[in-house]
């Protein structure tokens, strides 16, 4: 479904990633791990087209993705969930939802994304009118997902879901991935929680340093005593 080759990309000068080549295929999920500063979300962000690439070709469905501007990209069936949320504190959650659908072709399907994000999230349907800043963690980061759902992605690339989440809601965090995928939606998804997240997905690709150093299914990820001691404290 996904496809980069050999892609580089970086900030002016300043070379972030080195030769990528990944592949996600439609109904996967796949995790990109590795430490602070490796380009993860660099990654992201040159798959949904934030920042552009220097080298190499993407494809999702067999169409070029470099060159296109981000909202083609979001019509092509790409959404972005950014780290950090990136919510509009000020505007209540069902207008960050609106923002999700902003554009002339999403637009008509409003009403029916919207209905289908408050059954995934029935949270979000009482909270609806509260503006976005005031929400848990928990409750913010299933509003930023419920935003990048309003364009009916078939990929969610997903940055640090759980990040500055307490335990408990990083489970919940989990849990409403998995029941992402259980609505057929591919995902790509950069976590610190590595134990936790190679428990929900398929594969897994570790970026050391902007260049892909290894990749598994989640299982030999798990049992990879590599990967126990540099991510999992073991
Ligand atoms: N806007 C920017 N301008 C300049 N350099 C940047 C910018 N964003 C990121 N970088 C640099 O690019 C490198 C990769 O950053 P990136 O944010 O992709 O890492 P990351 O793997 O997501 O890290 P983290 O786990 O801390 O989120 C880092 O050295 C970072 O300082
Ligand atoms: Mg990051």
């Amino acid at each position: 479904m996904l496809t980069l080759r050999n892609v580089n990309a970086g900030y002016g000068d300043f070379q972030a990633l080195f030769d990528v080549s990944l592949d996600v295929n439609a109904g996967e999920a796949v995790a990109v791990i590795g430490p602070n500063g490796a380009g993860k979300s660099t990654l992201m962000r040159v798959i949904s087209g934030m920042i552009p690439a220097t080298a190499g070709h993407i494809e999702m469905e067999g169409r070029s993705v470099l060159d296109a501007p981000a909202h083609d990209i979001v019509g092509m069936g790409i959404a972005h969930v950014p780290e950090n949320r990136r919510l509009f504190p000020r505007m209540t959650v069902e207008d960050n939802l609106r923002m999700g659908c902003f554009m002339p072709q999403f637009r008509a399907r409003y009403e029916e994304r919207k209905d289908f994000v408050y059954e995934l999230f029935p949270r979000m349907l009482e909270r609806r009118n509260q503006m976005a800043g005031t929400l848990s963690g928990g409750e913010q980061q299933m509003c930023a997902i419920g935003r990048a759902l309003m364009s009916d992605p078939k990929i969610l690339l997903m940055d640090e879901p759980s990040a500055g989440l307490a335990p408990v809601i990083v489970q919940q965090v989990f849990d409403l991935i998995e029941r992402i995928r259980a609505e057929g939606l591919t995902v790509l998804i950069v976590e610190q929680n590595v134990k936790q997240v190679l428990r929900i997905v398929d594969r897994a690709y570790v970026l050391e340093s902007g260049t892909l150093r290894l990749e598994g299914t989640a299982d030999e990820l798990l049992q990879s005593a590599e990967i126990q001691k540099a991510f999992m404290g073991m």
